[in-house]
């Protein structure tokens, strides 16, 4: 969810007290308060450049080089799909465009009401169950069709708010996001 400039300031500072306002703390610090923030709002960006003494374009030009950084606010159910190679001999274009056209989204973006947001990886590491999603950084589900995405993204916008818990097997062949 986006956050006020307030509350960035004060979560950004709280990153800030375990750094010693390096240069080269750069990447991390960037890390860190962008999974304080869930993405890197520019007043964020700016804080940074401020307390590693680095001009501003120093900060943008890292965070547009690495494609890790969001500059948009992710979505409740952050949709990774793989697009590494056992997924897309399997058929993860189709999985990609299945959920662009049910989410209304393409990749990179995330819905209006902050529900879902969607970008593409390479390998998520279970490409035995290929093609794979992985929703919010841990959970995947795989040997997925586009019936089934389409089914679960109708199911999920039908149920909002449902949550289905299954972190103890990470690997999953299910069809619920
Ligand atoms: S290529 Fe998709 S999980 Fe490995």
């Amino acid at each position: 969810m986006a956050e006020t400039e307030t509350a960035i300031q004060s979560k950004v500072n709280a990153v800030f007290s375990s750094f010693k306002g390096t240069e080269n703390e750069l990447l991390p610090l960037l890390q860190r308060v962008q999974e304080e923030l869930g993405y890197l709002p520019q007043e964020a960006m700016l804080e940074v450049a401020r307390f590693i003494h680095v001009p501003e374009s120093r900060v943008y030009s890292a965070v547009s080089f690495y494609s890790q950084f969001r500059l948009k606010p992710a979505g409740r159910r952050h949709i990774t799909v793989c697009r590494g190679t056992a997924c897309h001999v399997r058929g993860a274009e189709k999985i990609q465009e299945t959920l662009e056209r049910e989410l209304g989204i393409k990749e990179g973006e995330t819905t209006a009401d902050l529900e879902f947001s969607l970008e593409a990886v390479a390998c998520v590491g279970c490409c035995a169950l290929a093609p794979c999603i992985v929703i919010n950084g841990e959970k995947v589900l795989g040997r997925l069709t586009p019936q089934k995405v389409q089914r679960a993204v109708q199911k999920v916008k039908k149920e909002e708010g449902r949550q289905d818990a299954q972190k103890d097997h990470p690997c999953e062949p299910g069809d619920v996001l």
